[in-house]
Parts: C-alpha cells; structure tokens; sequence
C-alpha cells in the first residue's frame, strides 16, 4: 500500500529524516513509535507532500508520488490528519466534513459517506451546527478524523491522535481507529506518544530513532521487548 524507500527530508539546513525506509501492507494498522523530536511528524508530512522528499522514494499503491502536490496526493486516496487537528475554528461540524469532500462529485455518494462518519461518531451527528472551535480536544479529534474520511480515502495517517484527549474518548477514538480499518479495510499508519496503547490495535510497528528507523516488528514483540519497553512503554 504504502512503500518508504530511503527518505530523506527536513527543514532548511536540517535533515530530519536520514533515509528511512518502511512499509504499510493492504489493510495493516501500523504503528510509527519514537520519542519526542524523532521525526515522526516530518515523515507523515514527507508522504502527504506537505514538505520536500529531499531523496528516496514513496510509493503509494505502486506509483511513486515523492513530491507531488498535497491536493493530487489526497486525490489518490491517502489522507493525513495532522497534529493538533487543525479544524476549522469558525466553521460549523457540517462545514468541516463538507471540506473533507471537497474532491468528490457524486452527492449521493457524499451523503452516504456522511451517514457513516455520522455511524462512527454519532457526537458529531449531535453537534453539527456548532462551531468546531465550541468542540472539545476529542471532539476535535473525531472532527479531523471524520473530515478525513469524507474523501474516501484508501490509507489513513493519523499524528498523535490522544495527544490532550481526555481519557474516556481515547479509548473510544481508538476503538472507531479499529473499527475503521475492520469495515472499511482502510489502512492506517498511526503516529503515538502513547505507545502501548497504538500496538495494541496494530499488526506492525516501526521504531524511529532520531530520523533513522532502528527496528521494525510485529506489534506484539515490540510491545515484549525489554528494551522497547524500557524506552516507550513506562518500562513496565
Ligand atoms: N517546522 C520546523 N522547522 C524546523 N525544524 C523542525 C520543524 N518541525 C520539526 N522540526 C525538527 O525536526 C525534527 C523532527 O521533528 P518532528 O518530526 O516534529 O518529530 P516528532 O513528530 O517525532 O516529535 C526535530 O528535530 C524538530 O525540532
Ligand atoms: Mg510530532
């Protein structure tokens, strides 16, 4: 689904990523775990165009697609909700996820894939005339994930979606992140602080250490690894 072939990448004189290489399979949940500055933003920007593949290459679906622009990228299906959500503050519920469908033509099919973001997250259902600067931080999240599936999308990156989240809606996030990827067969590369819980729902994981990928397993190794466990998992 997804191929990273020595990627390199950064911002001005800084490289960030020193030529990572890793793969997301047709329907995985993969996991992108690393400690704060690691680079694991900068690789899901690299992928979704938002900053330069300095070198290497990024396949999705085959094709390579290193360097081409953000809006052709979402076009062939991969979405990425960025830290931090960036929703649109003044813009009702509605508004966001009408955004989210910007590329797409069919009305019928739009309001189908409205009803089942809708399915997914019925708070979103209930608040759609409120502004989204009125949401919650996990309201917010469901709102910049939801926004992302209204373009339909084949494979689904997600930057640190717990961060500032309140506990309870976490673990619903993360039970419709399963979900998503069950149903729909979308999937999904997950960037978390909160490590343990991200293997827990993925089939692999990939360690990123100061923009070098240093180890890359399935998740439930990584998570009985001794010194996996020391670094990013409380070390219990
Ligand atoms: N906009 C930016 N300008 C300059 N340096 C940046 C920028 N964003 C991130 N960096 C640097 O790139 C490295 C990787 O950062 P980042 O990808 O955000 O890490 P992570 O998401 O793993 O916390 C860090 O050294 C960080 O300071
Ligand atoms: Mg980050």
């Amino acid at each position: 689904m997804l191929e990273v072939v020595q990627l390199t990448a950064g911002y001005g004189g800084i490289e960030a990523l020193h030529g990572i290489s890793f793969d997301v399979r047709p329907g995985e949940i993969v996991t992108l775990i690393g400690a704060n500055g690691a680079g694991k933003s900068t690789t899901l920007r690299a992928i979704s165009g938002l900053i330069r593949a300095r070198s290497g290459e990024i396949r999705f679906k085959g094709r390579s697609i290193a360097n081409l622009p953000p809006h052709e990228i979402v076009g062939l299906g991969l979405a990425h909700v960025p830290e931090g959500r960036m929703v649109f503050s003044n813009l009702t519920v509605m508004e966001n996820l009408r955004m989210g469908a910007y590329l797409q033509r069919d009305k019928a099919a739009i309001a189908s894939t409205l009803g089942q973001v809708f399915d997914i997250f019925p708070r979103l259902r209930e608040r759609e005339r409120q502004s989204a600067g009125t949401l919650s931080g996990g309201e917010q999240q469901m709102l910049a994930i939801g926004r992302a599936l209204m373009g339909r999308p084949r494979f689904l990156m997600l930057d640190e979606p717990s961060l500032g989240i309140a506990p309870l809606l976490v673990k619903s996030i993360f039970e419709q992140i399963v979900r998503i990827n069950r149903d729909q067969g979308l999937a999904i590369l997950l960037v978390e602080q909160n490590a343990n819980l991200a293997l827990r729902v993925s089939q692999r994981g990939h360690v990123l250490e100061t923009g070098r990928i240093t180890l890359s397993a399935p998740a439930g190794s990584l998570l009985a690894d001794p010194a996996v466990r020391k670094a990013y998992l409380g070390g219990h």
